[in-house]
Order: C-alpha cells, then structure tokens, then sequence
C-alpha cells in the first residue's frame, strides 16, 4: 500500500483515479484496525473505524433522532451543480490531507461517515455548495494537525440535535434531494430543523455494492 500512496494523489484528476482513490483509504485503513481500536465505534455501520458519538433518542425505520457531542472535521468546500463531481473533487484534497499534507506530516487513519453539507442554489440552474469533511481521528480532536493547502479547513460541529434518515444503495443526484424530501415528510410540525442546509453522510467505499449504509441529516432547531 505504501509504495502507492506517494504516486497516486498526482495523478491526474479522472474518475477511474479518483474510484481509486476512494477505495484506498479505506482499504488502507482495514490493515491498521489494531492501531485505533481505541476510538473504535461499536456501531455496525462505522465499521470498525473512529465515528462521532452520538446518543440515540429515537429509532424507527422512517427517521432517527441523534444527539451528537463536539466534535472536530477537515473539510473543503466545492461549489457546482453535480454532486458526484463535487464529492470526488473534494475527496481527493481530503485523502491528500490524510495522507500526509498536513503541517505534522502525519498519516492521519480513515473515518467514517463522510459527511457532506448541502447548501441548494436557488434554481434548477444556480450552483450549490458541497462542504465535504472526514471526521478527525479521535486520537487527534485536540491536537489536529493543519492542511498547508488552504482550500482545506478545520471546523467544529457543536453539539446538535440530528434527525436522521438511512437509505441504502450508492448516493446520486436523483435520490439524495429525494430521501431529503421524505425525510421532511415524517417529521411533525414541532420537529424544526434548519431548511437552508442538510448532511447526506456516507460510510462505505465506492467498491461495496452489497449493504451500503448512507444517511440523510438536517439539524434540529427544536432544541
Ligand atoms: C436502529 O434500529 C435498527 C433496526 O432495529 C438497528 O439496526 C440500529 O442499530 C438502531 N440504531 C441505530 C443508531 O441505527
Ligand atoms: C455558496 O458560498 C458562497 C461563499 O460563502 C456564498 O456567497 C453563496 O451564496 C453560497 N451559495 C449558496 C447556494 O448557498
Ligand atoms: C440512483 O440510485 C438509485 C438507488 O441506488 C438507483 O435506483 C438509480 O437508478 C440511480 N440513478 C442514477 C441516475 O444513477
Ligand atoms: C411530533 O412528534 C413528537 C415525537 O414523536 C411528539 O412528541 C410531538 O408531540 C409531535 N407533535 C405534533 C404536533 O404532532
């Protein structure tokens, strides 16, 4: 694996590198599950890997209620009209950042979910904004190194109130804003969320194509 990583994040920018890419971190992560066992999440659809804690309030197939703690991410925004594009671009600054682009020169392990905040344009055709983040490794909350390219950033997620949905399969265009949609329809009219933003959170690799476990989140204004 380690031969690899130096070459690929320059290689040019296609889909089948950046499938590549995708898949690589989480494979390389698979041989150094001893090394975080630590902040590894008992969840079954975190995998093994360091996933932000969360309290469960309310569980049913329609929609879950989650209070998550503080919690650390590196992100990077894209603004465009695919999402797919947008995810993979970002991906590919994230990975660099993880693989070592970081002011420690650390190799920072692969976590779940990766979250992405939508932020709709206003019409079929204005772009949207796509705020990409991996969750920093528990082992590096407090002391987490910095990207040196500076369309990356660190940023903190409060403690929030999250409804949530899960939906299975690969996340595109057409189901994403779909799986939003009903989410919006099974929460009552005292369940206030923020309606200018919301999170599709995925947990698996562009290579599982059995049990794909993705989540839509919007944050609860009804504290
Ligand atoms: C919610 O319920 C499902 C189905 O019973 C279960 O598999 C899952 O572990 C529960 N909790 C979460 C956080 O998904
Ligand atoms: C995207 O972000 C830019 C810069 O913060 C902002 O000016 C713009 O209004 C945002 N667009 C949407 C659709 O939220
Ligand atoms: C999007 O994903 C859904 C569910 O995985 C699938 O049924 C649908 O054909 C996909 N659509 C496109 C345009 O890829
Ligand atoms: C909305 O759902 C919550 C949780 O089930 C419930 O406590 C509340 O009473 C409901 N509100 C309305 C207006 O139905």
């Amino acid at each position: 694996m380690s031969k690899w990583s130096g070459v690929l994040p320059r290689m040019a920018i296609t889909q089948r590198s950046t499938l590549l890419l995708f898949a690589l971190a989480w494979l390389g992560v698979c041989s150094s599950f001893t090394v975080i066992k630590d902040g590894a999440s008992s969840l079954y659809f975190c995998k093994e890997l360091d996933c932000p804690k969360f309290e469960e309030k309310y569980n049913s197939t329609a929609y879950q209620i989650r209070m998550y703690e503080t919690s650390k991410w590196v992100s990077t925004t894209i603004t465009g009209l695919d999402y797919q594009a947008a995810t993979e671009e970002a991906f590919m600054k994230l990975f660099e950042y993880i693989e070592g682009e970081n002011d420690q020169h650390v190799k920072i392990p692969m976590t779940v979910p990766v979250i992405n905040r939508i932020q709709p344009g206003l019409g079929p055709v204005c772009a949207s904004n796509f705020t990409v983040s991996f969750f920093v490794p528990f082992k590096f909350q407090s002391n987490t190194p910095k990207p040196t390219k500076k369309e990356l950033f660190i940023n903190t997620l409060g403690q929030e109130k999250v409804y949530v949905r899960v939906y299975h399969g690969f996340t595109n265009q057409t189901n994403f804003p779909k799986e939003a949609a009903d989410l919006g329809d099974v929460l009552n009219s005292t369940q206030t969320y923020d309606k200018s933003y919301y999170y599709t959170a995925g947990y698996d690799s562009p290579f599982v194509s059995h049990d794909r476990h993705n989540e839509i989140w919007f944050i609860a204004t009804d504290k």
